[in-house]
C-alpha cells in the first residue's frame, strides 16, 4: 500500500527518521554511566518499546497501570510507574503485576506505601518503590527531609522494596533558552541528589535516581548521581520540541484530507481538536509550504492558504506535523509506518486510552 491510499485522518510514522532518533538517544548515552528507561507515553506501542530496549534500553517508563500492564502483555519487563497508583481496585492490579514482572511505583505519602504494601503481600509479590522528590515543579514529590522518613517506613514494610528516588524536571524540559533551562534543569536536579544523599547518610543504600525529558537528556543524563533517564518525545517528536532539539528529527505526522474549499484563501482539513489534541501551539504543514491553521475546531482544521497552497483541491492529502505528539497519538487506535512512500507496518497503539 502507499501511504498516500491510507483512508484519513491517520497517524503516520516516518521509519527512517524514527531508527534515527532511536538510535541517536541511545548512542548518547552506549558509553556513559546512566541507563536509559524511555518514558512510553508518547508513542503508547509495545513495538515501540521493544525497539527502545534492542538498543540497550533497562525497560520502559509508564504514567499509568493501564500502560504498564499493555507493556508488560507486549513482553516488555523493567517497568517504572512513574505516577502514584491509589486506590483499592488499582493497588490489586499493581500487585498482581508485579507477579510475572520487575514492577517500580513511584510514592510520596505513607499511607499509600501501606496501600500497595498490602496488596502486595495478599498476592505474594514484592512492589519496587521510588520516592518522587519535590524538585519544583509543585506537582507531586516530598523534599529529601522527608523522603528519609519514608524511606525508613518503605524499608520496614513487607511487599514493597525501596530502589530510590524520582525527580522530574517538568518546569524547565521544554524552556527555550537553552542556558535557562541548563541551569534550572541543575538546580532542580541538585534537590533530587541531595535527597539520595540523605538515604544515604541515614544507611540505606540508593539504587536509582531517575529523572530527565527530550529537552534536558544531556543535562540530566551527565548530572552527577543520576543512574537513569526517562525521555519520551524523543521517538516521534513535534514542531513544538524540535524547535528546541532539532537534533531529533520529526518522525510523527498525521495524514488529512482537504473536504472544503469555501474561499481562495481558506480551506478545511478532516481533523480536529479530537485528532491532534490541544497541543502546545497549533499543527503545521509537513509537505505543504502556504498552508496555516487559523484554530481548530472539535472535528475540523480550518486552514489559510498562499502561494502553491491554494491549488489544494477538494480530496488532497496533506501531511501535518502535531503541536504535541503524545498528546496526539493518545487518540489514535494505529499508527502506519512509512518508508519512501511505502506502508511498512501498522502497529495498534495498544495502550492508547489507558487512563487508569
Ligand atoms: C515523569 C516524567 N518523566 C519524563 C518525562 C519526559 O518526557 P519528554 O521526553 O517527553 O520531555 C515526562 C513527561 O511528561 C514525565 O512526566
Amino acid at each position: 500500500m502507499q501511504y498516500k491510499d491510507i483512508d484519513t485522518p491517520a497517524l503516520l510514522v516516518d521509519l527512517d527518521i524514527l531508527e534515527k532518533n532511536l538510535d541517536r538517544m541511545a548512542g548518547y548515552f552506549a558509553d556513559k554511566p546512566v541507563d536509559l528507561r524511555p518514558h512510553i507515553k508518547t508513542h503508547k506501542t509495545p513495538a515501540i518499546a521493544q525497539m527502545q530496549i534492542d538498543r540497550g534500553a533497562i525497560g520502559v517508563t509508564c504514567a499509568k497501570l493501564g500502560e504498564a500492564e499493555v507493556m508488560a502483555a507486549g513482553g516488555i519487563n523493567g517497568l517504572l510507574i512513574a505516577n502514584q497508583i491509589v486506590g483499592a481496585q488499582k493497588v490489586k492490579r499493581l500487585a498482581e503485576l508485579a507477579l510475572n514482572k520487575d514492577v517500580i511505583v513511584s510514592v510520596d505519602n505513607a499511607s499509600n506505601v501501606r496501600e500497595i504494601a498490602s496488596a502486595a503481600r495478599k498476592a505474594g509479590s514484592t512492589v519496587g518503590m521510588v520516592i518522587e522528590i519535590e524538585i519544583g515543579m509543585k506537582r507531586c514529590g516530598v523534599s529529601g527531609k522527608d523522603a528519609v522518613e519514608l524511606a525508613k517506613i518503605i524499608r520496614k514494610t513487607k511487599g514493597v522494596e525501596f530502589k530510590g528516588v524520582l525527580g522530574y524536571e517538568g518546569h524547565c524540559v521544554s524552556n527555550q533558552d537553552d542556558d535557562f533551562r541548563t541551569t534550572e534543569c541543575h538546580l532542580a536536579n541538585e534537590r533530587t541528589t541531595r535527597a539520595k544523599r540523605l538515604i544515604e547518610q541515614a544507611g540505606i543504600p540508593v539504587e536509582i535516581v531517575t529523572g530527565g525529558g527530550t529537552g534536558t537528556y544531556d543535562v540530566t543524563g551527565l548530572h552527577d548521581g543520576f543512574t537513569e533517564i526517562e525521555v519520551g518525545s524523543y521517538v516521534f517528536m513535534d514542531h513544538v520540541y524540535h524547535r528546541i532539539r532539532p537534533e531529533f528529527g520529526i518522525a510523527l505526522s498525521l495524514l488529512c484530507t482537504v473536504v472544503s474549499r469555501a474561499a481562495g484563501n481558506r480551506g478545511v482539513l478532516d481533523a480536529g481538536l479530537k485528532t491532534f489534541g490541544q497541543g502546545f501551539a497549533l499543527p503545521q504543514q509537513k509537505d505543504c509550504p502556504g498552508l496555516k491553521f487559523r484554530g481548530l475546531s472539535e472535528e475540523h482544521g480550518p486552514v489559510l492558504l498562499s502561494g502553491k497552497a491554494r491549488d489544494l483541491k477538494i480530496g488532497d492529502r496533506v501531511e501535518i506535523y502535531s503541536g504535541h505528539c503524545c498528546e496526539t497519538v493518545n487518540l489514535h487506535e494505529r499508527i502506519y509506518g512509512v518508508r519512501k512512500g511505502k506502508v511498512e507496518v501498522e502497529w495498534p497503539i495498544a495502550a492508547r486510552g489507558k487512563l487508569a
